[in-house]
């Protein structure tokens, strides 16, 4: 275990491969990782906020991608108590039908520091001004994201995806048809998940457990009903200082090549460690 504990610092994610064939042996695993990682951290112990079986087994199959998104999404300009995501736990059961799909996981600092961004004060303008167009129903309510498209779109101020806001019927997490549109998404906006981007294929017996705020995740293929097991560790109605706070660790991975126009064009603040 020592050496998935590891991964998970040094990473941010970590891939048990095989040996939990049953969901509750998996969810044990999950949970002596997370502590093990946020107890070294000085951090209070998650709870389960979320427990899905994905494909719900009464549904259809799914789609054959998803999205880049986060769990339960990040709070950009919070005003409430929710629930926040902070770990992800994915396990396939021993007896799957054979398991085609991936997950595919895009760590924030990685693909944020292939261009430069605002200063942190124009970032966090901008991020709540995408909100108040393509964001929440209720602005009194705050503005949580799910998908990193939007994060990325809110960042650089270009918004040009359907607003879930303004548009009736459209569901966030459908910005693309296809894999190929999404990466040519990211292309555009300077930030190409190739080289980046990285694909975990779990089996029957496998658990992969991330850091649901330093990486988004999606999914190349489809999967049939019942197929995952998923649980979100996190908080339960944190408070609104402390999603500050959570939304800081994310808007942090901007930093690296925060243009700082205040020296002159193209100098770069300091990074933040
Ligand atoms: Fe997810």
């Amino acid at each position: 275990m020592d050496e998935h504990i590891a991964a998970l610092r040094r990473d941010g994610f970590a891939w048990i491969r095989g040996g939990l064939g049953d969901a509750q042996s998996a969810l044990e695993a999950a949970h002596e990782l997370i502590s093990a990682r946020c107890a070294a951290h000085g951090d209070g112990l998650p709870v389960v906020v979320g427990d899905f079986v994905l494909p719900p087994l009464d549904g259809p199959p799914t789609r054959d991608f998803q999205t880049l998104h986060f769990d339960f999404g990040v709070p950009l300009d919070p005003r409430v108590p929710k629930d926040l995501g902070r770990w992800t736990a994915l396990h396939v059961c021993s007896g799957a039908s054979p398991v085609t799909a991936a997950t595919r996981l895009v760590p924030l600092r990685g693909l944020l520091s292939q261009r430069d961004w605002p200063p942190r004060e124009e970032l966090l303008d901008r991020l709540s001004s995408y909100g108040r167009t393509h964001g929440a129903w209720d602005d009194t309510l705050g503005y949580v994201e799910g998908s990193l498209a939007r994060l990325v779109e809110a960042a650089t101020g270009e918004a040009a995806l359907p607003s879930v806001k303004t548009e009736p019927g459209f569901l966030c997490g459908m910005e693309f048809h296809n894999l190929r549109a999404e990466a040519a998404f990211f292309e555009r906006h300077s930030v190409p998940l190739d080289g980046v981007e990285v694909e975990i294929g779990l089996r029957p017996g496998d658990l992969l457990i991330f850091d649901n705020l330093s990486h988004a995740h999606g999914r190349r293929g489809t999967r049939c009903p019942g197929e995952l097991r998923q649980w979100v560790f996190g908080d339960r109605e944190l408070n609104v200082a402390r999603q500050v706070a959570a939304r800081e660790e994310v808007v942090s991975a901007f930093d690296r090549r925060c243009v700082d126009r205040t020296v002159g064009p193209g100098a770069e603040a300091a990074s933040v460690p």
